[in-house]
């Protein structure tokens, strides 16, 4: 499986992304103990040669980690192409470029994909060929569904990778080792023992320079139409038979298709709100709407609120929460699973520290239990434990996990089509009502826990 691909092609090699992310990733996997020998190619608009390309790819597998000797005999052989690719005749160049079986991937804004997957319609593509698609996959249900059909005409389900990384960050993928290698939390992980789920992930980043592409998507798309509906998914889906791509994405498809806007009101189901000016970890941030190249009648949300219900046996009646926000002065990135009152607490006991509660949290990575116990003093007094494990980091960072699942073409922890439709579907009432006006847009300090009327 490990050799499958012969070369990976990045198209967008100048960009932000390879350099700060998809490098790294790729120096991380040459080194590990499941790195492979590989061509790569560099492909962009803009001239550079190849020197100047392997100075870049050396800087940033660095930035990743440790240079292997692997990855150092990459980088050396690594080449730079200066293309168009939406040009059909510059996609054949860079196909007879490359050596064995392609891996592409479009590390490229989506309406430069969706051109350069039509080019290569009329070029073709060699037997095997991998694709690897950074999101947004289309910008609502419609544009993901016409994508998904171009991509087919292409090449089969089997070989898309629709990349989404937090599929490959490892506490996301503890999730299923937590679930269903223990016997304890599956009993009691439905509606008849759970309370709620909050799956909250706020970043003290603000925009980052993004306005071109984030001032379109907003906090809703850019984050839980993507990300934290996938990792709910992982949270509430049912048990697969087997961690191969058809299971897992079968069992995680089925609970997006159960999947809906709470008690079916998409103007009541969400929240959000936008930060203003403030300071963060030392940083002054300007409002929002005085980021440069941001429009501010686009009323674009950079803190999201949305909670679903799962019209399933197991789930229905459990509100699942998802959060984020961008410039929080609190950094919480965690699943957190509040389970259910005990029906009867034994009369003579004091105290209610509350409901027992899991948190999975993604950063730092970590898993914490809190539970009532009886008091150190007097033991009919109840009092609050926390079981707790840090995790150390895995091999890889989750772009190296992402790229060893497009290298050795092993679709698990990529998205599958229905999953991504599934997913713009969920949100689209709620999208809608939003741009619509129909919810008011709320406001919050940089470097706020948020507005303050959300408490
Ligand atoms: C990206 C979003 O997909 O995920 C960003 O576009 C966000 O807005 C990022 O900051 C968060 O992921 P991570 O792994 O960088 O914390």
């Amino acid at each position: 499986m490990a050799d499958h691909i012969g070369t990976l092609v990045i198209f967008g090699a100048g960009g932000d992304l390879t350099k700060r992310l998809l490098l790294p990733g790729l120096g991380q996997l040459l080194g590990s103990s499941r790195g492979y020998d590989l061509k790569l190619i560099g492909v962009g608009f803009d001239p550079m040669t190849d020197a100047e390309w392997r100075e870049r790819v050396v800087a940033s597998f660095a930035a990743g980690g440790p240079v292997s000797s692997r990855s150092a005999a990459v980088a050396k052989t690594s080449v730079y192409l200066q293309a168009d690719v939406t040009k059909p005749a510059d996609l054949e160049h860079i196909l007879a470029a490359a050596t064995g079986t392609p891996a592409l991937y479009f590390a490229l804004p989506p309406h430069v994909t969706i051109l350069s997957i039509a080019a290569l319609e009329k070029v073709g593509l060699p037997k095997g060929t991998v694709l690897g698609l950074e999101k947004p996959f289309g910008t609502d249900l419609r544009s993901a569904q016409a994508l998904n059909r171009q991509l087919v005409k292409l090449l089969p389900e089997k070989h898309i990778h629709r990349v989404d990384h937090f599929l490959g960050k490892s506490t996301v993928l503890n999730l299923l080792g937590l679930r269903f290698a223990n016997r304890i939390f599956e009993q009691v992980w439905s509606a008849e023992h759970i309370e709620r789920v909050d799956i909250v992930f706020d970043e003290t980043l603000g925009l980052e320079g993004r306005a071109g592409y984030y001032d379109k998507a907003g906090a809703l798309v850019d984050m839980i139409q993507s990300h934290l509906l996938l990792v709910m998914a992982l949270a509430a889906m049912e048990p697969p038979s087997s961690l191969d791509a058809d299971d897992l994405r079968g069992s995680m498809a089925q609970v997006l298709r159960a999947t809906h806007a709470w008690k079916g009101n998409p103007v009541a189901a969400g929240r959000r709100a936008r930060y203003t000016g403030g300071t963060i970890d030392g940083r002054k941030l300007p409002a929002y709407v005085k980021e440069s190249g941001v429009h501010p009648e686009l009323d674009t949300e950079t803190l999201a609120e949305v909670t679903v219900g799962i019209e399933n046996w197991r789930w229905a009646g459990v509100p699942f929460r998802l959060r984020s926000g961008k410039a929080i002065s609190d950094k919480r990135q965690q699943i957190v699973v509040t389970f259910k009152d005990v029906p009867h607490r034994p009369y003579g006991f004091t105290g209610n520290p509350g409901p027992a509660r899991l948190t999975i949290s993604l950063s730092p990575d970590s898993i914490e239990l809190d539970l009532n116990i009886n008091g150190e003093d007097d033991p009919f007094t109840l009092d609050r434990v926390s079981l707790d494990v840090e995790f150390a980091k895995g091999e890889l960072g989750p772009y190296g996990e992402v790229l060893h699942g497009i290298l050795s073409d092993d679709a698990t922890l990529s998205v599958r089509a229905d999953a991504v439709e599934e997913c713009w579907r969920i949100v689209a009432p709620i999208l809608s009502a939003w741009r619509k006006g129909e919810v008011p847009i709320d406001n919050y300090r940089a470097g706020s826990a948020g507005p303050t009327a959300w408490k």
